[in-house]
């Protein structure tokens, strides 16, 4: 079970109740994108996921690693499903063009042992296709390229993209991102469920999740839809100039799933000069470095706390603990990790500064599912509230063609005359020491 709770904001009933009207527009909005096929992410969950099964399957007969070549919206997510389920064991992500992040992968792996699932909605991303190539060049060095063919899966849109005519031309496994369904709102596709499934987590469970938050997040009312109170919460205090949202987690488990959520928002709410910038906290590791700013900096934040309830593991304190120290014998490490969260939330309720609580009974695949689609579901919603398209990033896309440019890619000539030089800019105020 996921709940939410809200009482402790600033957000009353009243209000709440004033806001219900935008909501049922926003919810009509994003019904008839889905309708008329525009949006695909909310029939992800319905799909059957046998043949990805099948593929995970018969790759994990012949290896028992994975590599995941791609970035942001293809990545992001299978690495949160793979931290929240413990299942990251043997599974590498080459997401970054960093030389020290790639040698630390390829000397990690055994490539005979290894599958390799190159990820890329558009199929050109640079990052993606510059380590993809450079991993082939390299492994064609200790096996033929049909041998290496063997070892690859390709996810990528099924209508266009280099990736796409690459492996068609030679013939290469694929799975298929819906063309309706954006980077960011792909993990319940293929790309979050192969990885998932070849890493042995049980993605029936994640789609029978998000299948459960949509049942909730289709109730026309503000007290029964999770998605609906996320956006209203946001939208809101937004409003009232709080322009930082923190996502904090008091489960380390859950700390990818902000990476992936700060994606998830930053990207599909960022733009036309608004948005609220996510920012990541980890509970009780940032009371220690930010909480200082949210109590007493400027109010200008809302607080997501994240709580799980059940850990699958616990440890009492004996007394061993010294003297001073008697009032925490016979507390377990979780009733302090709650305590900690209970103090700190209610500093921050003295201080003015509005947040929410998710309270999760057990994090699991199904209670991850959950909190995919419902915070997918309330970021589509957010969209019609900020009056912008959620689900395009021009702002992303400009850059990589800057870039594209400046590496001398045909047809971006002109790009590159864009780029500023960045370097001479600097050159006016370097200091060197
Ligand atoms: O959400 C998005 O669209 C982006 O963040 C993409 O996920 C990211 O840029 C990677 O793109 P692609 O999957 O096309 O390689």
């Amino acid at each position: 079970m996921v709940k939410i709770k809200y009482g402790c904001s600033l957000l009353t009933e009243d209000i709440l109740a004033k806001m219900e009207p935008l909501l049922v527009e926003a919810h009509r909005w994003l019904e008839g994108l889905r309708k008329a096929k525009e949006v695909g992410f909310m029939d992800l969950p319905y799909r059957d996921p046998s043949n990805t099964l099948d593929l995970a399957r018969r790759m994990r007969e012949t290896t028992d690693t994975l590599v995941l070549i791609g970035i942001g919206g293809s990545s992001l997510g299978a690495e949160c499903v793979m931290q929240v389920t413990g299942k990251d064991k043997g599974f590498y992500v080459l997401d970054n063009v960093d030389p020290e992040k790639f040698f630390s992968v390829l000397s990690s792996i055994d490539p005979r042992k290894s599958c390799f699932n190159v990820v890329s909605k558009s199929g050109s991303t640079t990052e993606t296709v510059v380590n993809f190539f450079m991993v082939k060049s390299l492994l064609e060095k200790h096996m033929s390229w049909d041998t290496l063919k063997k070892h690859l899966v390709i996810t990528t849109d099924p209508e266009k993209g280099f990736l796409r005519e690459f492996t068609l031309k030679e013939n290469i496994t694929f799975l298929e991102v819906p063309p309706n369904v954006g980077g960011r709102f792909s993990v319940l596709s293929d790309v979050g469920l192969f990885p998932a499934a070849y890493m042995g987590v049980d993605v029936n469970a994640l789609l029978e999740g998000a299948r459960l938050a949509l049942d909730h997040c289709s109730k026309p009312s503000l007290s029964e839809n999770p998605a609906w109170i996320l956006a209203a919460f946001h939208y809101f205090h937004y409003r009232g100039g709080k322009n930082i949202a923190v996502m904090m987690p008091y489960c380390e488990r859950l700390s990818l799933f902000v990476d992936w959520w700060r994606q998830l928002w930053a990207e599909s709410l960022g733009k036309n000069s608004c948005g609220q910038t996510p920012v990541k906290a980890i509970g009780t590791v940032d009371q220690h470095s930010q909480i200082q700013l949210y109590n007493d900096g400027p109010k200008d934040k809302v607080i997501t706390f994240m709580v799980v309830k059940k850990m699958f593991h616990d440890f009492t304190l004996d007394d061993s603990l010294p003297e001073a120290f008697v009032y925490l014998r016979e507390k377990t490490l979780s009733e302090v990790l709650k305590a900690s969260y209970l103090g700190t939330a209610s500093a921050l309720y003295k201080n003015g500064v509005p947040f929410i609580t998710i309270e999760i009974e057990e994090l699991n695949e199904k209670s991850l599912g959950m909190l995919f689609m419902i915070y997918e579901v309330a970021t589509a919603l957010s969209g019609y509230l900020y009056n912008l398209n959620p689900f395009d990033q021009p702002g992303v896309e400009e850059g990589k063609r800057l870039t594209k440019g400046l590496l001398g890619f045909a047809g971006f000539e002109e790009k590159a005359k864009e780029a500023l030089d960045v370097d001479a800019l600097h050159s006016k105020c370097l200091v060197c020491i």
